[in-house]
């Protein structure tokens, strides 16, 4: 019989499945990324920002493989400015990227290696295509979670570096209730 049931799902907006990894990132290792330091400072560094359940079906840095993940990231703010990931390039640079929005409302946060910095509306159902070389983060700008899921190459890898050294040239911060790239 060569007809299998699959290992993972996609189900309630989460993956599940013995192969499913899950990460959590609380405030505390988003030091430095958020800018203003007096109302970090003042927060609690034990709340979880967001978390990540990827299925890695193959080894990291296989050529050719497809990673999948979903990141749940928390509604909130550090002053006036959205909780947001961390963001990166890919080590690989030129490798891409699809998000799509599942559930809730925020930003999808782009900078490209000339560090010019645009946005996209992330919604249920909306799509999104990070071409290799442009840096993505995401922010929740609503009031309930916002979940998101990604599908990348295996072998794009991972560029916290840059963006810890030198930020997005723009953040995304409340001005009177709407979201603003300043
Ligand atoms: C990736 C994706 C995505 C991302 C998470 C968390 O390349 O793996 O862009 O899964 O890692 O949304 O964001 P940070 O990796 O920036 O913390
Ligand atoms: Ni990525």
């Amino acid at each position: 019989n060569r007809i299998f049931i699959p290992e993972v799902f996609f189900t309630n907006n989460c993956l599940t499945g013995e192969d499913v990894i899950k990460s959590t990132r609380v405030l505390g290792e988003l030091d430095g990324i958020f800018g203003d330091r007096q109302a970090f400072d003042g927060m609690d560094k034990d709340q979880v920002i967001y978390q990540v359940s990827s299925y890695l079906p193959v080894l990291e840095n296989t050529p050719g493989g497809l990673f999948m993940g979903i990141t749940t990231l928390y509604p909130g703010k550090v002053g006036s400015e959205f909780f947001m990931t961390k963001g990166h390039f890919h080590s690989n640079s030129d490798r891409a990227e699809f998000y799509w929005g599942v559930e809730g409302e925020g930003m999808l946060i782009l900078m490209n290696e000339q560090r010019e910095v645009w946005a996209e509306r992330i919604f249920p159902g909306s799509l999104h295509y990070i071409p290799g070389k442009v840096a993505h983060r995401v922010a929740n700008t609503g009031y309930q979670k916002l979940v998101f899921s990604a599908c990348w190459p295996s072998d794009a890898g991972h560029d916290y570096a840059t963006i810890s050294a030198a930020g997005f040239a723009q953040r995304l911060i409340d001005v009177n209730g709407v979201p603003t790239l300043v």
